[in-house]
């Protein structure tokens, strides 16, 4: 689609996601390419470029290598292959915690260069005064509190949140700072529902479980786990279809066709030059 063509088409904006606090409830889902952009977006109020395609798309370990070029590259696709679903795109790892000015440079960078309409940033406490930073400066941010994959070197892996009286308040902290700081939706990740629910009635802006119960205001899952892509997911993840076994069975019907030389056949073949 031309820049000038999605320019004419109307978004979902931060502000209509922030309204939908207590509504109804806001379907998001991970996007990482355009063609998945496009089958998405009439589903969805919100398209993640989460750095997760570290993990599901590039096979890495973690989400730590993703860089900020990588993220540009997978929001510009999910850009042109949607038109309605509000974007947001992720900082990845050591791209917004060193200051609030190397956080502005580059999520500015990432919203110049993608056109998307938000970035999102795992907020423990001390990210509160960067949302606040980048809020103020017209930066619309969406926070990520409870399991932050992007600590998970510092955490021995990737662990549920809240499951003592400590880290149970620390998760409200979070949440209550990204929220007061001006975060305009708040990713809650690995924490059980009935923490889920307390940050819900606690915060003003919508809260997006993964993971976190039907409590949140919404819900977000990596499309691959949900679509049954890999062999493992997270027991939070419902299977919806098993793109795994479909995948499989094409391309080993292609095989044995190209092994039994049935393919290409006359259909796939061009006519010869008539004379
Ligand atoms: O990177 C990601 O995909 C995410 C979601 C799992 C929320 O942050």
């Amino acid at each position: 689609m031309s820049a000038q063509k999605q320019a004419a088409v109307k978004r979902i904006t931060p502000p209509d996601i922030r309204a939908r606090k207590s509504g109804e409830p806001l379907v998001c889902l991970t996007a990482y390419d355009a063609p998945t952009a496009a089958l998405l977006d009439e589903h969805c109020d919100l398209l993640l470029v989460g750095d997760s395609v570290g993990m599901v798309v590039h096979g890495l370990p973690n989400t730590i290598p993703v860089t900020l070029d990588m993220m540009i590259l997978h929001g510009q696709a999910v850009m042109r292959g949607s038109n309605r679903a509000l974007v947001c795109v992720d900082m990845p790892f050591s791209t917004y915690e060193a200051s609030k000015e190397q956080a502005f440079e580059n999520a500015s960078r990432v919203l110049r260069e993608t056109g998307c309409q938000a970035i999102k940033v795992e907020s423990g406490v001390f990210i509160a005064d960067t949302i606040r930073y980048l809020a103020e400066r017209a930066i619309p941010v969406i926070g990520h509190v409870g399991l932050r994959p992007q600590a998970a070197l510092a955490e021995g892996g990737f662990k549920a949140k809240g499951r003592d009286d400590a880290s149970r308040r620390r998760v409200i902290e979070e949440a209550v700072a990204a929220d007061e700081a001006g975060a305009f939706a708040i990713v809650i990740e690995g924490v059980a529902e009935d923490l889920a629910a307390e940050i819900t009635a606690q915060v003003k802006a919508p809260t997006i479980g993964i993971g976190a119960s039907a409590k949140c205001d919404g819900q977000i899952l990596v499309t691959q786990d949900m679509l049954g892509l890999f062999d493992w997911t997270p027991r939070f993840v419902k299977r919806y279809a098993d793109l795994k076994s479909a995948m499989s069975d094409g391309v080993k019907a292609y095989a044995e066709d190209v092994r039994a030389r049935r393919f290409p056949g006359p259909d796939e073949v061009y006519a010869p030059k008539k004379r």
